[in-house]
């Protein structure tokens, strides 16, 4: 197993990951259906969001929670989306890679998917 340490390691944890994520009964619609995600931009962006939060680089320039209030008004983006979302992100992880960057991969994103859980619900009420 290998380290997460470059930015081709988080090429290839992304592409698996959405592989996962498209195949997917219970969020796959939010990126086919909800929106039909553009892949090529998507994918760089995740990359570089990836990159500043793992390595410090600070190329992702975006607001990753303002992106997902639009998509939560088409259709509710609710606690057992988040939870599948971190499952598989968690399991490409442990599929791939090991040591600190991998283990800070899966809590930094369990922080960022509450936080983001927590907003969308509170933006539905
Ligand atoms: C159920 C959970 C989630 C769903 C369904 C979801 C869905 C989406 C979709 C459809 C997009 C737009 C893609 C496009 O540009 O066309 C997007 C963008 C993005 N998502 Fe999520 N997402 C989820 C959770 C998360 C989490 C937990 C994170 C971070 C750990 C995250 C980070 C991002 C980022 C960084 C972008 C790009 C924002 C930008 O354009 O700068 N998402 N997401």
């Amino acid at each position: 197993m290998k380290k997460l340490e470059s930015r081709e390691d988080i090429e290839l944890l992304v592409n698996s990951f959405y592989a996962k994520v498209i195949k997917d009964e219970t969020i796959g619609f939010f990126f086919k259906d909800v929106v039909n995600v553009n892949w090529d931009k998507h994918l760089p962006k995740m990359y570089t969001f990836w990159e500043t939060i793992l390595f410090g680089q600070m190329s992702y320039k975006g607001n990753p929670m303002q992106m997902h209030f639009p998509i939560n008004e088409i259709k509710a983006m609710e606690k057992h989306h988040f939870a599948k979302w971190l499952e598989l992100w968690k399991q490409t992880i442990e599929e791939n890679f090991e040591g600190e960057n991998a283990s800070s991969a899966i809590t930094k994103s369990e922080n960022i998917a509450n936080l983001m859980a927590y907003k969308m619900e509170m933006a539905r009420k």
